[in-house]
């Protein structure tokens, strides 16, 4: 059964540790992706961005393919079907389809009218039993077609949103979407520790997981931040498996272009991924 995401990041806040949020595009990365969470006993939320959902041919096959892989596999840990970088409608739909979990990403839109937007989608998607983040200033970089500066995000909007009763939080520290420019300048602890204040201790999102030296991550984590987002880091993992396993001629060997053998190097590379940013996060053995 996908569960609600709100207990295993409330039990991560308290226990400081944070909860892995690896997007998902294809069959390839459920399968692997959940492989590796139920070894390391580690409570799980399968991330899906819009462009993703229409890649596997909508929101609906998305929720299906996932519970049909998770029972499949006799999954026994809490997995979390969540949207990533929702827009209005696409969280509508998503709760619609059985997600479990959504974002509402109103970032881009003047703050009253995010405000308005949230508060909406909170009530919605709280009267279906599924828990919900929204964010407040832009995480920087480009997914899925929206660019975002990577603002800081205001600890006063912070307090406003916290207080509709989101599940979660999403708010720019300087973090960055894709692979980190060489001079980045890191994230920002003290907007970090003052949106903490601001909101309560509300649990906190780190978007752009990926690439974030680990003594950052690990820093982020002791200061509010209960789940961390990851996308590109297993994307280049997989690309970076498949060029070995095709440049070695292997797919020119016996049976190699056969896809389940020219795709398990990349499976192999996203499972021992996700087991050691699992261990960075602290999430191994939390699962009961
Ligand atoms: P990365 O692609 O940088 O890991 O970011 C993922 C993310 O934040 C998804 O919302």
């Amino acid at each position: 059964m996908l569960v609600s995401a709100k207990e295993m990041i409330n039990k991560a806040h308290e226990g400081h540790y944070a909860i892995g949020a690896f997007n998902i595009n294809n069959l390839e990365w459920i399968k692997s992706i959940l492989t590796a969470c139920e070894e390391m006993k580690s409570p799980v939320i399968l991330g899906v961005s819009e462009g993703a959902g229409k890649y596997m041919c909508g929101f609906k096959n998305v929720v299906e393919m996932v519970k049909n892989v998770h029972d499949y596999l006799k999954i026994t840990i809490p997995v979390a079907i969540h949207l990533d970088h929702g827009t209005y409608e696409g969280a509508k739909a998503c709760i619609e389809a059985g997600f479990t979990s959504v974002m509402f990403d109103g970032s881009h839109y003047p703050f009253e009218e995010n405000l308005e937007k949230s508060k909406e989608l909170i009530a919605l998607a709280h009267s279906k039993g599924i828990s919900i983040e929204c964010e407040v200033g832009g995480i920087g970089g480009e997914e899925d077609g929206t660019i975002s500066m990577g603002e800081l995000a205001d600890p006063k909007e912070c307090a406003i949103i916290a207080n509709l009763g989101v599940d979660f939080l999403a708010a720019g520290i300087g973090n960055i979407h894709g692979v980190y420019p060489k001079d980045w300048k890191g994230l920002n602890f003290d907007r970090l520790a003052e949106i903490q204040k601001s909101t309560n201790g509300k649990p906190l999102v780190l978007h752009g997981g990926s690439g974030i030296p680990q003594e950052q991550v690990k820093k982020a984590i002791t200061l509010g931040v209960s789940k961390v987002n990851v996308n590109t880091e297993l994307q280049l993992v997989f690309a970076a498996a498949t060029r070995n396993y095709i440049e070695a001629g292997k797919d020119k060997e016996g049976k190699g272009y056969d896809p389940r053998k020219l795709l398990k190097p990349g499976c192999d590379a996203i499972i021992n991924q996700v087991k050691e940013m699992i261990k960075m996060f602290g999430s191994d053995n939390k699962a009961f």
